[in-house]
């Protein structure tokens, strides 16, 4: 049985004063909360604070972007070893945001996850079709290029790392969320993707979180579908009272 892994991305939002408090929030309304893997993702000058504040409890930290190269004169860029001495356990790549504001590619998102791997951070890998392709009929295909960019040359062991995180770009942020049949859908497309290219052992160990508009009255529907095992949380993380009734779906 995979146990389900609910993160929070906050995104660009909260200051460290802020930051700290939702930690705080959230530390004590999760507490004991153990049948489900718990991980906030602050921006990156708010992980070490956020950290001291979690450590020892249930929930863990991720950050949500790094560089690809180790280290070096690369201004305003941080490294996955960075991260890491921050606080960081998880990290989320290939954000559709990130590749639509940022231009990041399939090859950049690839480098990302190899780098991210290397210094031992868990990648939390994102993907996901426009309207426009799903429209078009390319669901997919899309997703099918994305998988295939995004984890070339990542072998079965480094897979066992990664969690997958399923992200509609049209359900991010617009209140439609994608329904269960048709997340259910793509969900299942992923893990058969992962069985034809690692085997059915590790494809049915790895995490595929659904994102986009996940909040408490969706939560439980989308997280009760045979593939979905999890959700990445944008909005509704931001609110202690509603993340954690997400994290308490029933
Ligand atoms: P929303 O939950 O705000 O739609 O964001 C989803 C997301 O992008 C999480 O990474």
């Amino acid at each position: 049985m995979r146990k389900k892994f609910i993160a929070g991305n906050w995104k660009m939002n909260k200051n460290l004063k802020d930051a700290k408090l939702l930690a705080i929030a959230l530390k004590n309304k999760l507490a004991g909360v153990n049948n489900v893997t718990i991980a906030v993702c602050p921006a990156a000058v708010c992980i070490d604070a956020v950290a001291q504040i979690l450590k020892d409890t249930n929930i863990s930290v991720g950050g949500q972007n790094i560089y690809f190269e180790k280290e070096g004169a690369y201004t305003g860029e941080v490294s996955a070893d960075m991260l890491l001495s921050a606080g960081a356990k998880y990290v989320i790549l290939g954000h559709s945001e990130r590749r639509q504001y940022f231009k990041e590619t399939d090859e950049i998102i690839n480098k990302k996850i190899q780098t991210a791997l290397n210094v031992g951070l868990l990648p939390i890998f994102c993907l996901g079709e426009t309207l426009e392709e799903r429209e078009a009929g390319k669901t997919f295909e899309v997703v099918r290029t994305q998988l295939e960019g995004g984890l070339n040359n990542i072998n079965s062991e480094k897979m066992l790392k990664i969690t997958i995180a399923y992200e509609p770009v049209w359900a991010i942020g617009t209140g439609k969320t994608a329904t269960k049949e048709q997340a259910q859908e793509v969900h299942k497309f992923i893990r058969n993707w992962l069985k034809e290219k690692y085997g059915m052992e590790i494809s049915e160990k790895v995490i595929i979180q659904y994102g986009g508009s996940v909040k408490p009255s969706n939560a439980a529907e989308l997280m009760n579908q045979p593939d979905i095992d999890g959700a990445l949380v944008g909005g509704a993380s931001l609110d202690p009272d509603n993340f954690a009734d997400i994290v308490k779906f029933k």
